[in-house]
């Protein structure tokens, strides 16, 4: 099956049933996204298709051919951080970091469609990533930082946010 992951074609031999969060892992060894739950219930396989973040524990490889995949390890281009990955940094949000890229990738996800969050928006956007180490005061710290970053660069805050650089 043919799919597209951070901008490259790749081909990978699964059926169509195989878990996406499967074929990234075992398959391309993009061992940055990881497994949790298996049930759409932790967010810890997040990644973005089509800029929508989605959970790829449960999203069959039927379900992605021919869309736009991206995972933790697109959003970095030329060796600079995406500006959530560098906030995450700054704010040294991870504990044992198990959660972390799909938390990232749920807020580059928000950071896209909503440029300036409230605490609010971030409360709900970022509802179905479970942190078992409870960084959850961190993450929002980062986000908010990451936003201004953003819009800071885009010289408005009014400016919608580049969010994933491929989106
Ligand atoms: S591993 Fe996919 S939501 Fe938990
Ligand atoms: S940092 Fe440990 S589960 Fe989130």
């Amino acid at each position: 099956m043919k799919l597209t992951v951070n901008g490259a074609a790749v081909e990978v031999e699964a059926t169509g049933d195989t878990p996406l969060l499967w074929v990234l892992r075992d398959h391309l060894d993009m061992t940055g996204t990881r497994f949790g739950c298996g049930m759409a219930q932790c967010g810890a396989c997040t990644v973005h298709l089509d800029g929508l973040p989605i959970r790829s524990c449960v999203t069959p490889l039927s379900e992605v051919a021919g869309r736009r995949i991206t995972t933790i390890e697109g959003l970095a281009r030329d060796d600079v951080l995406h500006p959530v990955q560098q906030a995450w940094i700054d704010h040294s949000v991870p504990q044992c970091g198990y959660c972390q890229s799909g938390q990232i990738m749920s807020a580059v996800a928000l950071l896209t469609f909503v440029p300036s969050p409230t605490d609010d928006h971030i409360d709900r956007a970022m509802s179905a990533n479970i942190c078992r180490c409870g960084t959850y005061p961190r993450i929002k710290a980062a986000i908010k930082d990451a936003a201004a970053r953003i819009n800071g660069a885009m010289g408005s805050v009014d400016q919608p946010a580049p969010g994933g650089r491929d989106e």
